[in-house]
């Protein structure tokens, strides 16, 4: 792997940093974030219905209106201003396609925030970005009063959906496994310690990001 990029930070979207994530998603070229831009996030938005009857503009438009009307959505991370990463991250209850989805069972409990997606430039990619994103969306979430985050990674492979993040990804980040019994896809679980808890074997233990992880 080679060395990791400058990275300068990695911010919540907002309605102040809208303009980032349009930034983002319009870089275009042979590292460009064209297919980003294309579906804006929104597979998991928008029920499989509406996504289908959506149309490009109309799905930035859509993730954008959600920025404005004070939605989490995720986080970008910046190299010298740029945005160059991306992760979604929001409350489970915006994710209209998620939560009726039965192929990736997730829990409808309370409080609980989804990882859904992670989206590299072409150029900062292969250097542990994806870490570094989980570690700012799951301290984002936190803040924001998360119960619990949960993520669907998938082993990295040609064909394969890496986008949701690597298993090794969310492991290293204090994820455990939760995937049902019988269940074809991974389902990883996050929760904050509670307060003053020490993390020991069978806790979850990712009350901050590791040494050197943090945002
Ligand atoms: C998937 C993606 C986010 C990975 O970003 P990245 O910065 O290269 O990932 P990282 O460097 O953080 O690697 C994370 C882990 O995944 C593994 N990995 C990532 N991409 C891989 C690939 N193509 N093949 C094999 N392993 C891969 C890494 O080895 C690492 O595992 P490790 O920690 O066990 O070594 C990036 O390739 C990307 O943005 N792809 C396009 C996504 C896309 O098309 N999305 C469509 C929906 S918009």
């Amino acid at each position: 792997m080679s060395a990791p990029p400058l990275l300068s930070e990695v911010r919540p979207v907002t309605r102040e940093t809208a303009s980032d994530l349009v930034r983002f998603m319009g870089q275009r070229g042979w590292y460009g974030n064209g297919r980003l831009g294309f579906c804006a996030c929104m597979r998991w938005r928008l029920a499989a219905g509406d996504f289908h009857r959506s149309t490009a503009e109309g799905r930035r438009r859509a993730l954008l209106d959600l920025v404005g009307d004070g939605v989490p959505v995720g986080v970008l991370a910046y190299v010298g201003g740029e945005p160059i990463g991306w992760c979604s991250v929001a409350p489970r209850p915006t994710y209209a396609a998620l939560i009726r989805s039965r192929a990736l069972p997730g829990t409808e409990r309370a409080g609980v925030w989804s990882v859904v997606c992670f989206f590299v430039n072409g150029r900062f990619r292969g250097r542990g970005l994806t870490g570094r994103l989980l570690a700012a969306a799951t301290a984002y979430a936190a803040a924001a009063g998360a119960a619990e985050l949960e993520g669907f990674p998938v082993q990295p492979g040609p064909r394969s959906h890496t986008y949701m993040g690597a298993p090794s990804t969310f492991r290293d980040r204090g994820f455990v496994d939760a995937t049902p019994a019988g269940c074809a896809h991974r389902v990883v679980r996050w929760r904050p310690l509670p307060a003053g808890a020490v993390p020991g074997p069978g806790l979850y233990s990712g009350r901050a990001p590791p040494p050197g992880q943090e945002p």
